[in-house]
């Protein structure tokens, strides 16, 4: 099975480039730049490197650099953006802020003939996201691309096959980017395309079969897709020695804290402690406002009752975690930048790190449903979190929910979020002053970036009206018509 290596050096698209190329059915391996040595990159056998993006300047003292030798390894290089400037640097180029300035978002590039742009036409949209840029050409390598502000947007050096990009292929708004990765794996690198995502579930279970052989695990499920996935195979792998714990923090939607329940426990017969702590949720939230304490409220509690849970329980040898990698992206694990810390990353001491989503193990209601934050309905009540305000949105979310369920085409993730702003309204004879509730929706390929999906004005106006009606408390109802970037996908 042929291999690339995606060498990590912090950017947020990371887990999107090892992405791309599983779905070209060629196995990727993502490492830090620091955690692989280039005697071990040699003795791996990959076809490929590529060096991701990353938040530094090659220029910094502090910028991460991987050793020069990986680049007289024979094995071809695709460099990402920070990827694109460290291969300069690397190779004696020079780097320095953009002399136009940063250069971010949809952008017209001019290819060249290059192995890198086979069948891509020579003018196209890609996703531009840098403050610097290349000023001047490494020894052995040409220009392949440019931009209006920037003159090196592609650079190669045919006869080492070594290829740097300013831009990102591996995100959806670049037009040819899946083109671009795919004459790097196939005609640059010589790749086989025969990697399948079928056989994961079955060598992942097969090995946690032998690994935790005689061990009693404990898995902190939430009933997302992620630790979903990884219980049903752990399940699969050692029956009873998995014990699940569901921490119900009481931010849960409308009748899903049940719904896992009866799914995790009849469904696939796990061994299933609930424990409902709404309670001590809500206490320890009291009058706090600020979004990223909130969060680490959340997230703190949840491992304390978690431990707690534990501890009752006796010896346990192992403790399982399923997370997705955009989670451990943007939490800034590695060198990436924190956006937003999110809960379900770091304080367990064990993570096993399933990362992919294996669909014909769980049932299809539980995997198609839309993504929802470890915080819960924490981070969609603005401002502090009460009761009574989790109950206003809790109802208009299921409304909303609801609408939009009727239609054929739905969006990747749609919900609704309580606000901290009220308004004057009138119902009968009589003045109002209730809640704003925004309804939010978003189509988007890997929740990285998010377009706002144009949901039919029928369907906005019945969620409204059904709102406003049947939800006492709130009195308006607002549409959010924001993309990721600039905002993000939840509000908090
Ligand atoms: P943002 O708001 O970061 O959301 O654009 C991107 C996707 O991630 C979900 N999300 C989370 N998921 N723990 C999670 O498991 C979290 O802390 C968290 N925060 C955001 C969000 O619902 C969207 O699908």
């Amino acid at each position: 099975m042929d291999k690339i290596l995606v060498l990590d050096f912090g950017g947020q698209y990371n887990q999107l480039i090892a992405r791309r190329v599983r779905a070209a059915h060629v196995f990727a391996e993502i490492k830090p730049y620091h955690k692989i040595t280039p005697e071990e990159i040699a003795l791996s056998g990959y076809r490929g490197i590529i060096f991701t993006g990353g938040p530094h300047s090659v220029y910094a003292l502090d910028a991460p650099k991987c050793e020069k030798e990986v680049l007289s390894l024979g094995i071809p290089v695709l460099g990402i953006c920070y990827g694109h400037q460290l291969l300069a640097f690397l190779c004696g180029g020079t780097i320095a802020p953009a002399e136009e300035g940063s250069e971010y978002g949809k952008t017209e590039v001019k290819t060249q003939k290059s192995v890198l742009f086979e069948d891509i036409p020579e003018k196209s949209i890609c996703w531009m996201s840098h403050t610097d840029a290349v000023q001047q050409l490494p020894t052995g390598f040409h220009t392949v691309a440019a931009t209006e502000k920037c003159a090196v947007a592609a650079m190669a050096d045919d006869e080492r096959k070594l290829y740097g990009v300013q831009f990102h292929p591996e995100v959806t708004h670049t037009a040819y980017g899946e083109s671009v990765l795919r004459n790097f794996l196939f005609r640059v690198c010589g790749c086989k395309a025969d990697w399948q995502m079928q056989n994961v579930a079955q060598e992942l279970i097969a090995r946690y079969r032998k690994e935790l052989c005689g061990k009693k695990v404990l898995l902190a499920l939430s009933g997302g897709v992620d630790s979903s996935v990884a219980a049903v195979l752990l399940q699969k792998a050692i029956g009873d020695a998995l014990i699940c714990v569901f921490v119900d923090h009481g931010l849960l939607r409308k009748g899903e804290g049940d719904f896992v329940e009866r799914t995790f426990r009849d469904q696939f017969g796990v061994r299933l402690i609930r424990v409902n702590a709404e309670a001590r949720f809500l206490n320890a939230l009291r009058g706090v406002t600020d979004p990223e304490q909130k969060r680490k409220i959340i997230g703190e509690g949840f491992i304390r009752v978690f431990e707690s849970e534990a501890k009752q329980l006796g010896q346990i040898d192992v403790l399982a975690q399923g997370t997705i990698y955009p989670d451990v992206i943007e939490s800034g694990k590695g060198d990436s930048a924190v956006i937003k810390s999110h809960h379900n990353v770091g304080g367990l001491p064990e993570r096993m790190g399933f990362s992919e989503i294996v669909e014909p193990l769980l049932p299809r209601e539980l995997v198609w449903r839309q993504p929802f934050p470890g915080p819960g309905l924490g981070v969609r009540v603005l401002g502090e979190i009460t009761k009574e305000k989790l109950e206003l949105l809790r109802e208009a979310d299921a409304i909303f929910r609801k609408t939009v369920d009727a239609l054929a085409q739905k969006p990747n993730q749609y919900f609704a979020v309580l606000t901290e702003s009220r308004s004057v309204g009138v119902m009968g004879d009589a003045r109002t002053y209730g809640y704003t509730v925004v309804l939010r929706a978003v189509t988007t390929d890997d929740f990285m970036t998010a377009e706002w999906t144009r949901l039919p004005y029928e369907v906005l106006e019945k969620a409204s009206s059904r709102i406003t009606n049947e939800v006492r408390g709130i009195s308006r109802v607002v549409f959010d018509i924001t993309s990721k970037p600039p905002a993000t996908v939840e509000w908090e």
